[in-house]
């Protein structure tokens, strides 16, 4: 296909990249994205005519729209998806792998054509603030206009990411298909996806993404989890930074003293909600404020210190669940300019999911436009609809969220979802320690989530579906990372959602995560107390703030942060079982953590 690149791409290998793309996939036009408002308008309104999109109504939610995904392309699809490093021991047991070359000809096989009758669009993102060292570039190949609708939300994206490449910069190159081609007059469907098959693949010498047979989130938006966090954890890991599944928020105390922490959640434990903490009214002069709710790209400072920046745009966060209770900010942030995927219209023409009031609306149409009662049995929303908005929209975003220098860390803390076990708060006695607890965290899978209630599934780091190389080799890193830095942040384990008997929550929600964010950061500036314990510090009643929270008594704190040495002795049991499925990269310091805490517990 013979095609011209507008003027201001100057970058011939680029260039050269697009047309063989174009020569596989055989679109019937290329698109090149400039990122421009009327092009986005223009592409809204090709979406509206061809009911891939729904226009709310503007007087209940401006300038927002609703998709609607085919059933069988609604999440990141895992079991599809696949680090291809040349050797099956790099790719490390935590990653589907299959050798490159053969790859490589299965997706020849399958691009081969995939585009014919639809348009190639060429979208050139930022991972970051446009030239900040801690940024990269990608460019996505799409033949999906929400991709493009949806990644200028999602990064910054448009024709001045041709300035920062130059006619020489580094990129990675992102190729993604819905992997349904249009023969001579065959009409769309309002969700194109290939039902039958998805390849999600990622080449992490060649640092390459090609992603196949889904226009759904983390499948399709490759700058996310493909690009941010598996093939940039492998550039990390290469050039001495961390690319972590972390949101980062910052605190300021009534003194007006800041700082800044970052923390792993497993997904479906509030990490949204965290990011965007309002205090409690006790503390008055507190602000909470949010860098990111998903991901945090992590360098060395000259000054010693660890730099984060989000290296996102905007965020594709779960809406059911979200509500004026559980998150003022992100209602406020969803009043206008949204793309909603997968939630249920009401009759005046705006959106609701489940958890957004208590009482559901009479009727409504749900995501699979039929319509729903309240009575009808089924869900009126999926459970992993989104929303898509720019982070600009956040009424509590960081004054230097956009800052190219990143902002200093201190703190990095982990958490999970567990029942028992596992205190409500303490923080590690020293980084390899936290790196230890943090390899071994973990998460009961809920029923809605994954089958069987109360398993517990080690997810290290919250990294496990996203690491783009063997896990051992990412503890490793970590542990390095911690020498290579003079002052590395302090490492806290948190889990707040731990149970009584009766099986109700300890910890009375999540406006009262201040709290314990407090504590923190009074332990790093050498301000709150605690005790020493076989898992590090911990917290006594008296060094948290209780201020207009009469429920916590110290009998129910006791019972949040009681350490059952029986519970921990099956914990470490369990923790062996894990990391000897990692042992051919396991690094001995772990093993030895694990071998000293075992000791500790048997005196
Ligand atoms: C997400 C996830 O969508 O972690 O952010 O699954
Ligand atoms: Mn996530």
């Amino acid at each position: 296909m013979q095609f011209a690149a507008p003027a201001y791409v100057q970058h011939r290998r680029l260039i050269d990249w697009v047309a063989q793309v174009a020569a596989l996939t055989q679109p019937a036009r290329i698109h090149w994205v400039d990122g421009s408002d009327e092009e986005n308008a223009q592409l809204l309104a090709q979406m509206v005519a061809a009911s891939t999109l729904v226009k709310l109504n503007p007087e209940k939610r401006p300038d927002s729209y609703a998709a609607f995904s085919d059933p069988s392309d609604v999440a990141r699809v895992e079991d599809r998806t696949f680090v291809c490093a040349e050797r099956r021991e790099d790719a490390g047991p935590n990653n589907n792998w299959t050798a490159p070359a053969e790859m490589r000809q299965t997706l020849n096989g399958l691009f081969e054509g995939c585009m014919r009758g639809r348009t190639m669009y060429v979208i050139p993102f930022s991972m970051g603030p446009l030239g900040s060292h801690i940024a990269h570039v990608g460019i996505e190949i799409t033949d999906s206009p929400y991709v493009v609708a949806s990644m200028r939300v999602m990064t910054r994206m448009g024709r001045a990411v041709y300035e920062v490449l130059g006619s020489d910069g580094e990129f990675v190159p992102c190729v993604h298909s819905v992997g349904a081609p249009l023969a001579e007059g065959q009409a769309d469907v309002a969700w194109p996806c290939n039902k039958d098959t998805k390849y999600i693949v990622h080449f992490p010498e060649t640092r390459e993404i090609w992603s196949y047979g889904s226009g759904y989130g983390g499948n399709a938006l490759l700058g996310k989890k493909c690009f941010a966090l598996r093939i940039a954890s492998t550039m990390g890991r290469d050039q001495g930074w961390l690319a972590e599944h972390m949101l980062i928020l910052g605190v300021e105390n009534p003194q007006g003293e800041k700082s800044y922490v970052a923390a792993a959640f497993p997904s479906a434990c509030g990490k949204t909600n965290f990011a965007m903490l309002i205090p409690p009214a006790a503390y008055q002069g507190w602000k909470v404020t949010t860098v990111g709710d998903d991901i945090a790209w992590i360098k060395p400072g000259a000054d010693g210190r660890l730099y984060a920046i989000n290296p996102e745009n905007g965020y594709f966060g779960v809406a059911p669940g979200t509500s004026e209770k559980s998150n003022p900010n992100a209602m406020a942030m969803l009043k206008r300019n949204v793309i909603f995927t997968n939630v249920a219209l009401t009759d005046d023409g705006d959106v609701w999911w489940e958890g957004m009031s208590k009482e559901p609306p009479a009727h409504l149409i749900d995501w699979q436009r039929q319509d729903w009662t309240p009575e009808c049995g089924r869900k009126a929303a999926h459970p992993n609809a989104r929303f898509t908005v720019s982070a600009e929209q956040c009424p509590s975003l960081d004054a230097a969220w956009n800052d190219p220098a990143g902002v200093p860390i201190s703190a990095f803390i982990f958490g999970g979802r567990r029942s028992s076990t596992v205190p409500l708060v303490f923080e590690a006695a020293s980084w390899d320690e936290g790196v230890y607890m943090a390899a071994t965290m973990g998460s009961e899978t809920t029923a809605a989530a994954m089958g069987a209630q109360g398993q517990t599934r080690r997810d290290p780091f919250a990294m496990l579906p996203f690491c783009g190389y063997h896990m051992g080799d990412y503890f490793d890193h970590w542990l390095k990372m911690g020498e290579r830095v003079a002052m590395p942040p302090r490492i806290f384990c948190v889990n707040w959602f731990r149970v009584d008997e009766a099986g109700k929550f300890l910890w009375p929600g999540f406006g009262e995560n201040m709290r314990v964010l407090e504590w923190m950061i009074g332990r790093v500036q050498g301000k709150a107390g605690g005790r020493e314990t076989l898992l590090g510090w911990m917290p006594e009643y008296a060094d948290l703030d209780w201020q207009g929270l009469a429920e916590m008594n110290p009998a129910q704190f006791a019972k949040l942060m009681s350490l059952d040495f029986e519970a921990w002795r099956a914990e470490l049991g369990s923790h062996a079982e894990w990391l000897a499925k990692l042992a051919d990269r396991l690094p001995p310091a772990l093993e030895t953590k694990r071998t000293q805490l075992s000791e500790a517990l048997a005196r």
